[in-house]
């Protein structure tokens, strides 16, 4: 398989989110760039609106006039978070912050996925919090009167460290997070840039309560989770490269174009520059002889949402893949360890499940054939459809069109690459 040409994938989901979120909270007219259009970001739009603020339709140039942070109100509606855990656990925590009660719902993925890990540190700093069965959606939220709160992680989530950072700033109260290993940190930089006394040291994240939230001009970079398919099918190519755009490399985040080159691909960053508190940079990546690797620890929360891609790219390198402390990757979108290895396996790759990880034993670059379960999740449906790329592959995915949760235009872009 030859790849050839210059992509900008969509603009990254978690600082969509966010800038969609802080807008609607800033004090004036701010200004959202390059937004990823997807279902996921139209949830977190939708549920804005339902709190009263005024979101206009997603758009590459987006103008919100934000109704400050005291200013959402009590939604008539359910808050309908679709399949997006970031939605829902963000915005519990700025529901928590403010003097209104709302029912969180979601789909079928969502409603299984867990919300007491926001609800726990949430509680303790004042909201309440009405289950109606188990641990996941529907949960209403009682918000207001909150009081200050130091917490320690016992997980590595930047959904739960942003709820409370939130709740903090909405309920006009200090926190103190103390996060296990880093999480992307996009809420820290972005409040910062927004006038927000926001400390980060040795790592604990501490805010200190905020009268305003400033507007801002957010530009969205590309998303290194899109990237990555990307990447990934350079990397497993035989001849060729491809250009990926103005992605964001924020180390948070980059975890995977790293591992891609300990597995032996040439990827390199090109213009790397600030923008928008971020970093960004061309990455540029061509195939190279793929080896096995050992992903765990501190490299995990960097590439969580990679691994379904990189258990692929695994499938296709020499020798084993061992992916370790990776638990969290049972309650994303899918159980991914289990979506991963049925998947490889009905594809005839050597895999097999550990409780927190996998093992894919890698037999080189080979057409595979079979067919792929996605169970509704859009990284399970483009890391294979990465392996369906390869010229003389006959891999049938069950349903594409879950890309459009992170990438609605993932597999047009992925038909013009492919030579
Ligand atoms: C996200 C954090 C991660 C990630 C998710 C997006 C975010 O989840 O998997 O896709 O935007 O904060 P966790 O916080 O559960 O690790």
């Amino acid at each position: 398989m030859r790849v050839d040409g210059v992509l900008r994938v969509p603009g990254d989901k978690s600082i969509s989110h966010r800038a969609l979120m802080l807008a609607a909270l800033g004090d004036g007219v701010s200004r959202v760039r390059d937004v990823l259009q997807s279902l996921d970001v139209e949830s977190t739009a939708c549920v804005l609106r339902a709190l009263g603020a005024q979101v206009p339709a997603l758009g590459a140039d987006m103008v919100i006039r934000g109704v400050g942070l005291r200013g959402l109100s009590a939604p008539t509606v359910d808050l309908d978070c679709g399949n997006s855990g970031t939605t829902a656990r963000l915005m519990s925590g700025i529901v928590a912050g403010s003097p209104i009660a709302a029912r969180f719902v979601g789909d079928a993925s969502l409603s299984r996925r867990p919300m007491q890990r926001v609800a726990r540190p949430l509680a303790e700093m004042g909201a309440r919090f009405a289950f109606e069965g188990g641990d996941g959606l529907p949960m209403t939220v009682h918000g207001g009167a909150l009081r200050g709160i130091t917490w320690h992680m016992d997980m590595a989530s930047a959904q739960v460290k942003s709820a409370i950072l939130l709740a903090g700033l909405v309920g006009d109260v200090p926190v103190e997070v103390l996060e296990a290993s880093p999480t992307r940190d996009h809420t820290e930089r972005m409040l910062a840039g927004r006038g927000v006394d926001v400390r980060v040291e040795n790592g604990v994240v501490a805010l200190v309560p905020a009268s305003r939230l400033d507007a801002a001009e957010q530009l969205v970079p590309a998303d290194p989770s899109s990237a990555a398919f990307f990447a990934a099918l350079a990397a497993i190519a035989d001849a060729g490269a491809l250009a990926l755009d103005d992605v964001c490399i924020n180390p948070t985040r980059a975890g995977a174009f790293k591992v891609l080159r300990r597995m032996g691909a040439a990827l390199r960053y090109e213009h790397a520059r600030m923008e928008g508190g971020e970093e960004l940079a061309r990455v540029i990546v061509e195939p190279g002889a793929l080896r096995g690797v050992v992903i765990e620890g501190e490299e995990i929360p960097t590439l969580v949402d990679e691994l379904p891609v990189l258990a692929c790219v695994a499938a296709c390198a020499d020798g084993e893949t061992r992916v370790t402390g990776a638990a969290e990757l049972r309650v994303k979108e899918s159980d991914r360890i289990r979506a991963i290895v049925e998947n490889l396996r009905a594809l005839g790759v050597d895999a097999d499940e550990l409780p927190d990880g996998f093992v894919v034993r890698g037999a080189g670059r080979r057409p595979l054939k079979g067919r792929v379960t996605t169970h509704a999740d859009h990284r399970i449906a483009m890391a294979f459809g990465v392996l369906g790329a390869v010229p003389g592959s006959e891999i049938v995915v069950d349903d594409p069109a879950c890309a459009a949760v992170s990438f609605p235009t993932f597999w047009e872009e992925l038909a013009r690459v492919v030579r």
